[in-house]
């Protein structure tokens, strides 16, 4: 056979695999309203930059009549591409062909493309729309499931990994997604549980909906599982492109830098904080008054809002910020939003990327929930992941920063390079009405007018150490700034970082509270 007929043949054979599970699985999959594993891997990489391998691996299952079905591709497309000239290396599982089940053969291609990943050392995003474990395929099945929860952990901190919810990912299969650095999920094609419907209705007796159950909104409002939530799978990817464009491509690189932007004009940073100490404002206005061209790229918005985190560039570089959300719960850390500042941190940190905290806390939330939902072992996630990162971490008090909140939110104490606070800013071990309430109980309580005795504590303890000069004059921060002048100095405070060089004990790994 000469070369020509045999490239016409290779075509031949390429064009039938590609058809996955075939015209009918395919009519199915887009009356879901989903698209298929291959259009989704075209829509999220640049134009004709995918590379696809394995397209003609087959299972090799013999029980339960396997060996009569062919499984295009083993229900799996692998391949590496590029995202804005990036590398990636992807993998989306595809549903059309045996409900993406993962067998022997498909395990075996996403380890391959994760080890690729890792020799590359690139980005790896895998798009999940699976079944979960092939029934048939029995304990080979699982074993494929260990072999890349393996994966996903050595990987965890040298590159970054991205998972993609788009269909079901039920049972054992979801803690592949949870290994991993970002999760993203759809409205309506997203769903992610450990035991099904089914189960819960023979175990437990309850009805409840696949969306009720996992759905998109379940894992980025009540869970947190999920970082990204998008209404459609093109808004999704174009979720990620952002995401990649923010992240390094390993951990031993920077992010690539881009040309510098001013923030819009409209918003001033001098008149975003009410005078009212206890009146509440979006401390997002405050990120994009300091970041280039206002630009803003949110995580997790729709879980523990009262932490705001996320990245941003300053002159060009990219910077995660963490910041107190004075509009929600007046900005307090607890059990939920600890944990979900605290692994961001140690992202930032994993992958080489200064850490701006922006700071406004009445302290940790008190409450007999919070203490019996553990917000002691939670809380000490943020102390665990600022003292622990040496990147760059620089700290703008903002206005108010209490007790242990003022500790938590990178102080000098946790080792912050830079501390800033605004001419607002009130640093105390309490808010002034109940340091007041317990230091002058006995005064206010004898007094002929309690109430007016009150009022005049409070005022005193307020000019006393309501104020940024008391923790100045100690050093704990180092300059006292206006408004205006915060990203200036927030420019040089990163520049002058860029080599910033911070050793920690040898050691095999901490032991961090989780
Ligand atoms: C083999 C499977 C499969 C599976 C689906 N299919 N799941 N084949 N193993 N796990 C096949 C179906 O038989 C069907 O084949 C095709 O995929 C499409 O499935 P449908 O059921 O028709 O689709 P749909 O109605 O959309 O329902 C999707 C679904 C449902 C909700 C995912 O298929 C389902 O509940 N599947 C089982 C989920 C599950 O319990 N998985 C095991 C979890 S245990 P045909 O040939 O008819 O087209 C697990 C342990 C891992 O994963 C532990 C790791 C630590």
């Amino acid at each position: 056979m000469s070369l020509k007929r045999k490239t016409l043949e290779l075509l031949k054979r390429r064009e039938q695999v590609q058809q996955g599970g075939g015209e009918q699985a395919i009519k199915k999959q887009a009356a879901m309203g989903k698209m298929t594993a291959r259009e989704r891997i075209l829509a999220l990489l640049d134009k004709d930059s995918f590379h696809e391998y394995d397209l003609f691996v087959e299972h090799e299952a013999r029980d339960f009549d396997m060996d009569k079905k062919i499984l295009h591709g083993d229900g799996v497309i692998i391949g590496t591409g590029t995202i804005f000239g990036a590398p990636v290396c992807i993998y989306a599982q595809d549903f059309t062909v045996a409900g993406g089940s993962l067998g022997l053969m498909h395990a075996r291609k996403i380890t391959k493309i994760m080890d690729h990943a890792m020799k590359l050392k690139v980005p790896i995003i895998g798009i999940n729309d699976s079944g979960g474990a092939r029934i048939q395929e029995g304990v080979n099945s699982l074993a494929g499931y260990g072999e890349i929860f393996y994966r996903n952990t050595l990987a965890s901190g040298v590159i970054p990994q991205i998972s993609v919810i788009l269909g079901p990912c039920a049972g054992g299969a979801v803690y592949s997604p949870a290994l991993t650095d970002f999760v993203f999920v759809v409205d309506n094609i997203s769903k992610m549980f450990i035991t099904g419907p089914e189960v819960i209705k023979t175990v437990l007796g309850e009805e409840i909906s696949m969306e009720d159950l996992g759905g998109a909104r379940v894992h980025s409002e009540i869970t947190g599982n999920a970082h990204f939530f998008a209404m459609s799978e093109l808004e999704c990817f174009e979720q990620i492109k952002k995401l990649i464009s923010y992240i390094p491509w390993n951990n031993l690189r920077k992010a690539k830098a881009f040309k510098s932007k001013e923030p819009k004009k409209t918003l001033k940073i001098g008149e975003i904080i009410p005078s009212d100490p206890k009146q509440p404002y979006d401390v997002r206005d405050v990120i994009k008054s300091i970041v280039d061209d206002s630009d803003f790229f949110e995580i997790m918005e729709n879980w523990a809002g009262n932490v705001v985190i996320g990245f941003g560039r300053i002159a060009g570089d990219t910077i995660g910020f963490v910041a107190n959300q004075p509009l929600v719960l007046a900005g307090v850390l607890d059990v939920d939003s600890s944990d979900k500042a605290a692994r961001f941190i140690r992202y930032c940190n994993a992958f080489n990327i200064p850490l701006v905290t922006l700071v406004d806390l009445p302290g940790y939330l008190p409450g007999v929930d919070q203490e019996h939902a553990g917000v002691i072992r939670h809380g000490a996630k943020m102390l665990y992941a600022y003292s622990e990162a040496t990147v760059p971490k620089i700290t703008v008090i903002l206005r108010k920063a209490y007790g242990g909140g003022y500790i938590a939110m990178n102080s000098r104490h946790l080792h912050a390079d830079f501390v800033f606070a605004w001419p607002g800013a009130e640093i105390a071990v309490m808010g002034p009405e109940g340091a007041a309430n317990i230091i002058f109980r006995k005064e206010i309580l004898e007094a002929e007018d309690p109430e007016k005795m009150r009022k005049q504590k409070v005022k005193e303890y307020k000019e006393k150490f309501a104020n940024p000069y008391v923790a100045a004059a100690k050093g704990y921060i180092d300059s006292v700034i206006e408004p205006e002048e915060t990203r200036k100095l927030l420019i040089h405070a990163i520049q002058l970082s860029s080599e910033k060089v911070e050793d920690r004990p040898k050691k095999k790994h901490g032991i961090p509270p989780f």
